[in-house]
């Protein structure tokens, strides 16, 4: 058996051979996205590429302007043509995900939702039958009034924990400066219904439920990379 790591080495080496050369790509956050970013540049120099760079956050933007790749702004492109990300929770079969374990998802959702293309690396044990099965829905919220938010996600059924953060007292605040709860639902039945119930609720800013947004999963098994995609 391959260690974890290097199989999960091996689907982003996979994932970014959808690269092409003149593509603008959207970068998810997160540790995978860290790995996979060096992969990258490793590429770009190898193939002599020229691709531009719509980070998620300032992790991996530091990381992709230390590493040499260009970075651009949404705003000049408006539709990317690939996003490659991460998740926390993917579901078998629709592809809907949970993400946001790293409290990047409004800036992630925003790329994938805007991209021709997105390509989702995970290592086996994110796969699940139903989402929500063991994983809370980070949800970011503005933070004026977040009580009254709080309270509101607990008559659609979560129980909510604010998040807090390391390397600082108090909640954990966001690259768009606001607050992140986890509130578990348990098993979600209806991901899409649920998403919008939410996100209906005044000073939810983004909800971790990407439901429709991953067109291919590039999953690290035990000894090989399997490809799923979205029918
Ligand atoms: C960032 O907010 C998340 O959506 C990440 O994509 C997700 O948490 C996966 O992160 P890791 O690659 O660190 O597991």
């Amino acid at each position: 058996m391959k260690k974890e790591h290097n199989i999960v080495k091996e689907a982003c080496s996979e994932a970014i051979e959808l690269l092409q050369n003149g593509y603008s790509v959207g970068l998810g956050s997160g540790r995978t996205m860290a790995q996979t970013i060096k992969i990258i540049a490793e590429k770009i120099e190898q193939d002599k590429l020229n691709l531009a760079f719509v980070p998620s956050s300032y992790q991996i933007e530091f990381l992709a302007r230390e590493l040499g790749l260009r970075v651009i702004d949404l705003n000049s492109v408006q539709i990317l043509d690939l996003t490659i990300d991460g998740a926390d929770q993917v579901e078998l079969g629709t592809l809907n995900m949970i993400k946001g374990g790293g409290a990047a998802l409004t800036r992630e959702k925003i790329i994938g939702s805007n991209s021709t293309k997105v390509a989702i690396i995970i290592a086996e044990n994110k796969l699940t039958k139903k989402l929500g099965e063991d994983m809370c829905v980070p949800i970011e919220i503005f933070p004026f009034g977040i009580n009254a938010v709080i309270a509101k996600i607990r008559q659609v059924g979560g129980t909510v924990t604010l998040r807090q953060g390391e390397g600082k007292v108090g909640p954990i605040i966001t690259d768009n400066g606001n607050i992140i709860v986890d509130a578990d639902f348990g098993p979600i039945d209806d991901p899409i219904s649920l998403e919008s119930e939410i996100k209906k609720i005044p000073g939810v800013i983004e909800v971790g439920i990407f439901s429709g947004i991953a067109d291919f999963v590039y999953v690290a098994m035990k000894d090989d990379v399997k490809i799923l995609r979205r029918e």
